[in-house]
């Protein structure tokens, strides 16, 4: 059985149709990638498939039960957890509180516990620091524990956004272009902590621009044009269709005409 299942989707906003009668599936423990230009639909579908928007149409099944129209909060403690295209880290807050925030999101909280410092809650609290410390050193950042966000690199944010994604223990990890802006070294790193990711079973579903990344690691691409599917298949077969080729060729040339 597929672990994520979207059949038929469809959002409208106003006129324009940003994803159009989608139908796709996703197997458990795999990188699954969907590329496709700017505007194609990434990050609305994205937005749907994690409860963000609500589908004018069609039908979303995570683990075989529909799942369409839960919020955001319910679908997480399903296991499906999700990392920003624009950065969503609290740079006042330090490397290790902004992963507890991604673990206290998803877990009971009794926030008048919190405030008396109910010992159940001091030891949840210490449960929570442990773990997230776990997840640093997975993304490399161990050594920046306690080091303010906002102090942190760029391509160190990145990952802390991973980090704190994963500490919502997810089964369905979605990325939005993790590696969007970073430097050849940054994207490495990415690129192992996505690896090792996937290596502990945890399916991953990535948005990501870079192709040489996209090709080298997912088992699975989906290519996105005008909210359609243009192409799917393994990296191989998606190379060489001439969908795909035409359509980013395409891009490429107005890219290009646009920095003449
Ligand atoms: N909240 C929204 N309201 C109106 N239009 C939107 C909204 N979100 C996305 N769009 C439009 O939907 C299309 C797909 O956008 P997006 O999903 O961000 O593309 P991608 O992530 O592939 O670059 C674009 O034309 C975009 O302008
Ligand atoms: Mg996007």
């Amino acid at each position: 059985m597929s672990q994520l299942a979207v059949e038929h989707l469809s959002i409208d906003f106003g006129g324009l149709r940003a994803i159009d009668k989608l139908s796709f599936e996703i197997a458990p423990g795999t990188i699954h990638s969907i590329i496709g230009p700017n505007g194609a639909g990434k990050t609305t579908l994205f937005n749907l498939i994690t409860g963000i928007y609500t589908p004018s149409e069609g039908c979303i099944l995570l683990d075989g039960e529909e799942v369409t129209g839960l919020p955001p909060h319910l679908l997480a403690r399903r296991g499906m957890c999700r990392t920003f295209q624009n950065l969503q880290i609290f740079e006042r807050m330090s490397a290790v509180e902004n992963v507890m925030l991604g673990r206290h999101l998803h877990e009971s909280k009794n926030l008048l516990g919190h405030l008396l410092r109910l010992p159940g809650v001091v030891e949840e609290n210490r449960r929570s620091r442990a773990k997230s410390m776990e997840l640093l050193e997975l993304v490399g950042l161990g050594e920046q524990a306690d080091a303010p966000a906002g102090a942190l690199p760029y391509g160190a944010l990145k990952r802390l956004e991973i980090a704190r994604a994963l500490a919502g223990q997810p089964k369905m990890l979605l990325l939005d272009e993790p590696a969007a802006g970073c430097n050849a070294v940054e994207t490495q790193e990415i690129d192992a902590v996505i690896q090792t990711v996937a290596g502990q079973g945890v399916t991953v579903v990535l948005v990501e621009h870079d192709m040489h990344l996209v090709m080298n690691i997912s088992n699975h691409i989906l290519v996105l044009d005008y909210g359609r599917k243009l192409a799917e298949g393994t990296a191989e077969e998606v190379r060489q269709n001439p969908e795909v080729i035409a359509a980013y060729l395409g891009q490429q040339a107005e890219e290009a005409a646009a920095h003449a």
